[in-house]
């Protein structure tokens, strides 16, 4: 079976990668020029665990290549769009890069099935079938909704917790079954969906653990005034199986290139339908607000005055072991120090060429005890897990002002004050050092 796959972003590369690693034969295209050159040279364009070591040992038994070449799908079996879906300043998503795909494939597609698994609002797999009959275009369409989460995403895709499958005839059944029959051995769930049903159940996953991150931030607000201890409330509800742990953590509010597009998106659409989901417009509002009131809560910790303060910032990627800047929340807090009056110092773990792009104007330390040398504030913003190992006390040693704050609660509260911080965090009381 031959497999294409349109876009080789963070879905499209780790999508092509582990089919290749299926068995199948693969080509990735892209339209970027300087991405596909480079994954020709065995170039990762993005930081993921595990997907530089994949994607060369695929390329070097030749089951995978790239291209940007859309004549390249010819004798496709199966076609996956995996192209972004960006949201437009009115929220909704931006459809033009699937139908621009969609279109430049239609001549060579005819006996192929065509599989959007970029997220898309309900109707647009119909659309765009729409589309390409009015192309004279013959292929089968089916959307096939992708679950990954970037950091984990070699892993999520080689073991999902489902597979959903919005398909019309059999042939799209057939032939996407035998795409995924490797996961078979694992017994994955593979569910059979209408068209609509597929895109949907993609909007509501996601905006459900947007909403449960946002409770748990919401909780945490209320933690600082009653004196209980977030961390260890999520731990009692996530030992309730219906609730389940994860996505519990609280923090400096979800960012990404998906939730905050996709709860948008959704509420978009479903008042298009007619619909109004109040939670989801309230989930929106509430991680809305969540950036500033962090900004307070480090100016209130500094004692409201950052003007020409030396603040190192631990992490900018929107998660831990991404380099994905998109929608982080340290756009809008480095901003705001910035603006400030703040001198800013950054180090995060997977060098980001996006965040140096972005905080062009602010210098990047190569190490994290370096980045803290003679801060006056140190700030984590990204649960990256090598600031968990730091050696507090030898950080200690390294800033000028003893001075944490802690926007992911990744240490123990006696651990910061015994190593002689006075510490900030998030939910949990505050901590004052034991040896300043
Ligand atoms: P991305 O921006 O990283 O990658 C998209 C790629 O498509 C880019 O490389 C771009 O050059 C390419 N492209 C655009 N138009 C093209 C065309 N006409 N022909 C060939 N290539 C083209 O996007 P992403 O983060 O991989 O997301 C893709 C889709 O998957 C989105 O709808 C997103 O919501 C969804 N999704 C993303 C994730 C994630 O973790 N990033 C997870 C699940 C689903
Ligand atoms: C998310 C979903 O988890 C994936 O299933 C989905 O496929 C993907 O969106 C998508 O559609 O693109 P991702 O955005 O990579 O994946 O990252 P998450 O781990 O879900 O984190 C999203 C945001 O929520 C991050 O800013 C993260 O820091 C925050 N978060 C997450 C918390 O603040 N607390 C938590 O407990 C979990």
């Amino acid at each position: 079976m031959k497999i294409a796959v349109i876009g080789t972003g963070y879905v499209g590369l780790v999508s092509g990668v582990c089919f290749a690693e299926f068995g199948f034969n693969v080509v990735c295209v892209d339209n970027n020029v300087a991405k596909i050159a480079n994954l020709q040279k065995g170039l990762v364009p993005i930081y993921e665990p595990g997907l530089d070591v994949l994607m060369a040992k695929n390329v070097q038994v030749g089951r995978l290549t790239f291209s940007t070449d859309v004549k390249s799908v010819k004798d496709a079996d199966i076609v996956f769009i995996a192209v972004g879906t960006p949201s437009q300043s009115d929220g909704s998503a931006d459809l033009s890069y699937v139908y621009q795909a969609c279109g430049e494939l239609a001549p060579y597609i005819d006996d192929a099935v065509l599989v959007i698994k970029s997220t898309v609002p309900v109707g647009t797999t119909r659309a765009v079938k729409e589309f390409l009959r009015n192309k004279s275009c013959r292929a089968d369409v089916a959307f096939n909704p992708e679950f990954l989460k970037e950091g984990a995403a070699v892993d999520d895709f080689m073991r999902p917790d489902r597979i959903i499958l919005g398909v019309e005839s059999e042939k799209a059944k057939t032939t996407l079954s035998r795409a995924y029959r490797p996961l078979y051995a694992f017994n994955i769930p593979i569910l059979f969906t209408s068209l609509e049903t597929a895109e949907l159940s993609k909007y509501a996953s996601n905006a459900f653990l947007a909403m449960k991150v946002t409770f748990i931030n919401e909780i945490a607000n209320l933690c600082e005034s009653c004196g209980a201890d977030v961390n260890e409330v999520a731990n009692a509800m996530g030992l309730d199986k219906r609730i389940g742990d994860q996505f519990l953590q609280a923090g400096p509010g979800y960012g990404g290139s998906c939730f905050p597009k996709d709860t948008r998106a959704l509420k978009d659409f479903s008042e298009k339908f007619g619909v109004c989901l109040p939670l989801v417009s309230e989930t929106i509002k509430s991680n809305d607000g969540r950036r500033a009131k962090m900004v307070k809560k480090i100016l209130a910790a500094c004692g409201d005055n950052i003007k020409g303060k030396n603040i190192a910032i631990l992490g900018v990627t929107f998660k831990a072991n991404t380099d994905d800047m998109r929608d982080s929340p340290s756009l809008d807090i480095v901003d705001a120090l910035i603006k400030g009056g703040a001198c800013a110092t950054i180090y995060d773990p997977s060098f980001s060429d996006q965040a140096k792009q972005i905080f062009r104007d602010i210098k990047f330390s190569e190490k994290a005890y370096d980045c803290c040398d003679g801060a006056d504030a140190t700030i984590i913003l990204t649960d990256w897990p090598e600031f968990k190992a730091l050696n507090l006390r030898e950080l200690r040693r390294r800033v000028k002002n003893p001075l944490l704050i802690d926007l992911r609660n990744i240490y123990p509260l006696s651990e910061a004050a015994a190593a002689g911080f006075n510490y900030y965090s998030v939910g949990r009381p505050f901590q004052k050092a034991e040896s300043a």
